[in-house]
């Protein structure tokens, strides 16, 4: 069999692993011929591609980002007038004319949703969920996320001690586009006061009141970790109201910090490695028992998994049931209400 791999959307640390799983296992185990498309489905369009063989896939286990390099090309979402893309036609063509038996999609949601569409029109496709939100609907957890939250939490940490120095109310942005997972995970394990997710809303009033009630009992400083995806009245940085709001309603110096890329860029932690590994395998044994049409998935402690048209179209969100939530609530933590 011939294989290609593709990464699109937005990089996360892990791809490069799941790349050298796919196609070591692809080589070694099954004897398959593997390429690389670049840049997503750019590559695919272009056929800009390179050959691998089990060199080209040595030294890349503890690299962060990708490889093939990554794209958000959509193939499906620019409509010709007559209501049709001629993109995904090419791609099929291309797809065709390489001689692949199966592609491999290493992608988020989107990438997930367009994987879906390429295998309701005929081709063979098997994708791997990767993103630092850790909200793609069907896998407990995404590699990625636990390398994020390990550079969230650090920078949380470096935060207390300016914070507890200056007396300040220190505010902290990080990823997560419409899901809480890295603000929660970082924030409980950052040992903040107050952490806002967008799946749960929140009373600025309450916060306020944390902070203040902080202030009473003899803790000057407070650390707050704010998702990216929470809603302001403002169209400004997230953080940037908060921020505001805090200082001007209970008098106390704050300050905010937006973490950014950092979150995705550099080496992935061991967890995500061996995630990404194992996902990776797994998908090449998908291929080669021909199930084609599927997305591997973590159920627990056990690669499985579903059917991309499952996928599409869902989000996985925090839930307020969620156990870290129960637990933080019990222990004074605000998470906004
Ligand atoms: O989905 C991963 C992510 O890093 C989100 O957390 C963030 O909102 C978004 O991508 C940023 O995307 P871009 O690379 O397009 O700026």
């Amino acid at each position: 069999m011939k294989i290609g791999i593709l990464s699109s959307g937005g990089d996360c640390p892990g791809i490069n692993a799941t790349i050298r799983g796919v196609g070591k296992t692809a080589i070694m185990h099954y004897g398959m011929d593997v390429i690389g498309i670049h840049s997503g489905f750019i590559g695919l369009l272009n056929k800009d591609i390179q050959a691998f063989d089990e060199r080209s896939l040595s030294g890349i286990l503890n690299l962060g980002g990708t490889i093939l390099g990554t794209s958000r090309e959509k193939p499906f979402r620019k409509m010709l007038a007559s209501g049709e893309s001629e993109k995904p036609q090419i791609i099929l063509q291309n797809y065709e004319e390489l001689g692949l038996d199966c592609l491999v999609c290493i992608g988020g949601n989107g990438t997930q949703k367009t994987a879906g569409m390429l295998s309701a029109l005929g081709m063979n496709i098997v994708g791997v969920p990767k993103t630092i939100d850790n909200d793609i609907w069907g896998t407990d957890i995404t590699f990625g996320f636990d390398t994020a939250v390990n550079i969230a939490t650090e920078a949380i940490d470096r935060l207390h001690s300016t914070a507890s120095s200056h007396k300040r109310v220190m505010v902290v942005e990080v990823m997560g586009h419409h899901a809480g997972w890295i603000a929660l995970y970082a924030g409980m394990a950052g040992g903040a006061d107050v952490i806002l997710l967008p799946e749960l809303g929140y009373d600025m009033e309450k916060v306020n009141e944390t902070i203040l009630n902080r202030a009473h009992r003899g803790k000057p400083y407070s650390i707050v970790v704010v998702a990216e995806g929470i809603t302001t009245p403002d169209k400004k940085r997230p953080s940037d109201y908060i921020t505001r709001a805090i200082e001007e309603a209970t008098g106390i110096e704050s300050r905010d910090t937006v973490l950014g890329y950092i979150q995705r860029g550099g080496n992935p932690s061991p967890f995500d490695r061996n995630l990404a590994t194992r996902l990776g395998g797994h998908a090449t044994e998908l291929i080669a028992k021909k199930q084609f049409g599927r997305m591997v998935c973590m159920n627990g402690e056990k690669v499985e998994s579903i059917p991309l048209s499952e996928v599409a179209g869902k989000l996985k969100l925090v839930t307020p049931d969620h156990d870290l939530i129960i637990q933080g609530k019990r222990m004074g933590i605000c998470f906004g209400k």
